[in-house]
């Protein structure tokens, strides 16, 4: 078994916020164990709690546009949330629900080791450049140590904005250019991730 395989065993057995019991499966993520690229989301919503498949939904299916427009299928990358369970009434995830699901992304983020981390959303935004604006930064990228992180728009806030969809998918076509400098990095030993720690 693979060690994503064993994660999402351990993922599943996870009871430590109360919308575990509401959920009919756990979303962990899903992709490629040696995907160069990690798309990291908010939280699963009704079509994701109902398959327990990230993104596959309308904002799944715009993000698989998405990622055509760069010649990528999801198959070649890694998506995930920042929780893994569906908040009831797709409301915001809580700040103890963020708290409690933060180990999870951070094994992932160990097992994969991505070249390339892109946030989509405010709520993925703030675990890795917190205190940053998604207005002011989306469309930007930082390398730290061997990893480039990438701030984009949430897809579904996208869909019904027109002026965010211009942005999103300009973001987009960006980030061809990042990935391969980003593959230009040695590679350096996976560290342990603590997510949340970043300073300017
Ligand atoms: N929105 C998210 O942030 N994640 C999903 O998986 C689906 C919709």
């Amino acid at each position: 078994m693979s060690t994503l395989s064993e994660l999402y065993e351990e993922i599943a057995l996870c009871q430590l916020c109360e919308i575990a019991k509401y959920r009919t499966k756990v979303v962990p993520g899903e992709g490629a164990e040696n995907a160069d690229i990690m798309f990291i989301g908010e939280a699963p919503g009704w079509h994701e709690d109902q398959q327990g498949r990230p993104f596959v939904g309308p904002a799944g299916q715009y993000l698989d546009n998405l990622l055509a427009s760069i010649g990528l299928k999801r198959e070649q990358v890694y998506i995930a949330n920042v929780i893994k369970c569906r908040p009831s009434g797709n409301r915001d995830p809580l700040p103890a629900e963020i708290f409690n699901c933060r180990k999870w992304l951070e094994r992932q983020i160990e097992i994969i080791h991505p070249k390339m981390i892109v946030t989509l959303g405010r709520y993925s935004m703030a675990m890795f450049f917190p205190g940053k604006s998604i207005s002011k930064i989306h469309g930007t990228a930082q390398r730290r140590d061997t990893v480039i992180y990438y701030a984009m728009y949430h897809p579904a806030a996208a869909l019904h904005q027109q002026s965010l969809r211009q942005a999103i998918e300009a973001d987009m076509l960006k980030i061809p250019v990042l990935l391969a400098e980003a593959k230009t990095v040695p590679e350096a030993k996976p560290q342990p991730q603590q997510l949340s720690m970043f300073e300017d």
